[in-house]
């Protein structure tokens, strides 16, 4: 089987972890100095680079190179060339151990760090263990963890990845240099997608692209397999192969149908919202996104200004419909209109005939 778009495409060098420059500069200037330290916590939504991060920690740690050639050293990248490299891409060095805390919540995979970790490293510089699913350790683990992390042996480093910080008690925290991760802007996503679809001779069109980022709602590896699990239905993939796909619909639809909302045009409004469920969209994603759409709708309302602050995660032909938009309505008509919305939204969700709140939402708004 082919190799997944995810793991063949994960970022090999720090300069290529996208959306997390502020992470990417400090690990970059601690590596150059010289000065990483022992213990990291990474933590944020999944499918943003936590993992990726580490690895390319483990690498910054052990490359040769880096060692060898001190005005390679200076580029704070790992060489990906070395053995220690290799083994670490190939996940089979004896020194970089990944442990899953959600397997039996990390209870013997803590024990065993805590005898190995006092060891030599076998070929590399550093050991270094990356703890994933950190959040999932039990109070016993994190406790037996808590004193290793007070006094790491020099030649050992952790690192805990977590999708819920919120979990992890404060002795170990403050124990650990933090960095958050943060979800991808769509652009940011749209232009990895398209490297690599290039990279696999996919055709796909910009709008395509835009809805599968959108989908993926910031995680480019949700992203990337998506675009993998269509590319092996179809290599020429267009935006209503998308939309077939995964049951949403693109900008342009949403678009459609709010300049139906504020010409209070409720007959071509409800006409809209019926096609829509007979070809059998997610009408409860879509009132999700029309919330959303609408959202921004209204901040540009508000301060035309603000535009700009959605160019990361709309392009600037969305942007421009949208001031078109907010041209021609008013903040109260916006305002009171969203929060019915989202009272509609909040119904749909549980009702057996999703359609039905909306359709009533429509009437009760546009006549
Ligand atoms: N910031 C990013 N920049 C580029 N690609 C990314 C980024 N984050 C995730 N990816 C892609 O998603 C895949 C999974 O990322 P990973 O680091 O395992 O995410 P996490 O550990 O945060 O869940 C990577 O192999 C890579 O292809
Ligand atoms: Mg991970
Ligand atoms: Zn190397």
């Amino acid at each position: 089987m082919a190799q997944a778009f995810y793991r063949k495409y994960r970022p090999k060098k720090l300069e290529d972890v996208l959306g997390q420059e502020a992470n990417i500069s400090i690990l970059k200037n601690a590596a150059k100095n010289s000065r990483l330290g022992q213990a990291y916590v990474f933590y944020g939504p999944r499918g943003t680079g936590k993992t990726t991060t580490a690895r390319l920690l483990a690498k910054l740690l052990n490359c040769e190179k880096r060692y060898a050639d001190p005005e390679f050293a200076k580029l704070g990248e790992p060489c990906n060339e070395c053995r220690e490299c290799k083994q670490i891409d190939e996940q089979n060095s004896f020194d970089v151990t990944e442990i899953d805390a959600a397997s039996n919540r990390g209870i013997d995979e803590i024990r065993n760090l805590k005898e190995n970790i006092v060891t030599s490293p076998t070929t590399a510089k550093y050991k270094v263990y990356i703890i994933d699913e950190a959040h999932m350790l039990t109070g016993a683990a994190f406790n037996a963890l808590l004193k290793t992390l007070e006094e790491p042996p020099q030649h050992a480093v952790i690192v805990l990845a977590t999708t819920e910080y919120e979990k992890l008690p404060p002795t170990i925290t403050s124990r650990a240099q933090r960095f958050a991760f943060k979800k991808l802007t769509k652009i940011d996503i749209v232009k990895k997608l398209s490297e690599e679809a290039k990279a696999e001779k996919i055709k796909i069109d910009e709008p395509a692209l835009e809805l599968i980022a959108a989908v993926a709602e910031g995680s480019v590896r949700d992203a990337e397999s998506l675009l993998d699990q269509i590319s092996s239905l179809q290599k020429n993939i267009d935006l209503a192969a998308v939309e077939r796909i995964t049951g949403r619909t693109g900008i342009a639809k949403i678009h459609d149908l709010v300049q139906s909302i504020i010409k209070k045009d409720l007959k071509d409004s409800l006409a809209r919202v019926s096609e829509l469920n007979d070809e059998g969209y997610n009408l409860v994603v879509f009132t999700k996104d029309l919330i959303h759409y609408l959202r921004k709708v209204l901040a540009i309302k508000i301060d035309p200004a603000l535009g700009t602050t959605f160019e990361k995660e709309l392009t600037r032909d969305e942007i421009a419909n949208m001031k078109k938009i907010a041209e021609g309505t008013d903040i109260i008509f916006l305002a009171k209109f969203i929060s019915s919305l989202i009272r509609a939204y909040s119904e749909m969700r549980y009702s057996p005939f999703a359609i039905v709140p909306l359709e009533i939402m429509l009437v009760e708004n546009l006549s």
